[in-house]
């Protein structure tokens, strides 16, 4: 048996640069690699590829990113091996959290491995483009900048090691709703870039780090759930250096120093209306 994690995501700083002509939008964004992880089992089989997970949220079927991986892989190598793979599912559904595109990248990068097909990473990224705009990161991992639809990434200095608290209401949200959104409503002002925020990363800097995020999303979001700008005051309240939207929501994400500090904000918000995870940035 073959396992592998598939890491969750935030965006430290997101910027819209655009909407283009395939009704994608062209994007700037610092993204960072989070310990909170999904688990991915591959068990090699004769034919079919099948999914089970502990998951009751998740489809198993042609929908799922996993699925559509294998089957990108199969077409891609005429490989005709199949697999069992079980998902244990830990990271919040549709929260913009980058999940199911964790969940891709892990497929490509364990199916490759155990079937033998011998892609390069560059390939595996150029399919998981196919799959999902985040999935070409999740492959990468660590701290990047995206630009494009979210596929053109340069590897960045590991951000300073810190902790996360992630606060999530028990709804999801469907990005593709909040971009239609975004689209709806005037042109951010002062769409900032991520200077501050890189060059806080440069220095190993976590006050610049934490008061460099941004996320161009947030006001189309906040405008669809009022309830969630006040969350991210009580994140603050509760000691979290930064808070932010995270990806196209709906989790705030808020920044400690440490993971133990993350520990004592979430203690501080346990609330029956919102989930809450205690996570940390990783580096790779
Ligand atoms: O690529 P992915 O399937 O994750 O994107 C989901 C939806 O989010 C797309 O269908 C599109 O509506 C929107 N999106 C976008 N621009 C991006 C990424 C996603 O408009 N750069």
């Amino acid at each position: 048996m073959l396992a592998v994690k598939a890491f969750a995501k935030i965006n430290f700083t997101l910027s819209v640069r655009g909407r283009r002509a395939d009704g994608y939008h062209d994007l700037e964004s610092v993204m960072q690699t989070l310990e909170l992880h999904d688990r991915l089992e591959f068990v090699i089989a004769e034919h079919d590829v099948t999914l089970t997970t502990d998951s009751s949220e998740i489809p198993t079927g042609p929908d799922n990113l996993i699925i559509q991986a294998a089957d990108l892989l199969r077409r891609r190598s005429g490989c005709r091996w199949g697999a069992r793979i079980r998902l244990i599912k830990r990271i919040p559904v549709a929260a913009g959290l980058g999940g199911g595109s964790a969940d891709a990248a892990a497929a490509l990068y364990g199916l490759n491995g155990l079937w033998g097909l011998g892609f390069t990473m560059d390939k595996l990224m150029e399919f998981g483009a196919r799959l999902g705009s985040d999935v070409p990161f999740c492959l990468l991992g660590g701290t990047a900048l995206a630009r494009g639809r979210g596929e053109i990434l340069e590897p960045l200095p590991p951000a300073p090691p810190m902790g996360v608290v992630l606060v999530k209401p028990h709804y999801g949200v469907s990005t593709a709703a909040v971009y239609r959104r975004f689209d709806e409503l005037p042109v951010p002002a002062a769409s900032s870039d991520a200077t501050s925020l890189l060059q806080g990363l440069k220095e190993g800097d976590f006050e610049a780090v934490a008061h460099g995020l941004h996320n161009d999303l947030e006001a189309a979001v906040f405008s669809m759930y009022p309830e969630l700008p006040e969350l991210k005051e009580r994140l603050k309240e509760a000691g979290a250096a930064g808070a932010l939207l995270a990806g196209s929501g709906p989790t705030i994400f808020g920044l400690t120093r440490s993971l133990e500090e993350a520990g004592i904000v979430a203690s501080r918000l346990q609330n029956p209306e919102v989930g809450v995870w205690v996570t940390s940035t990783v580096g790779f």
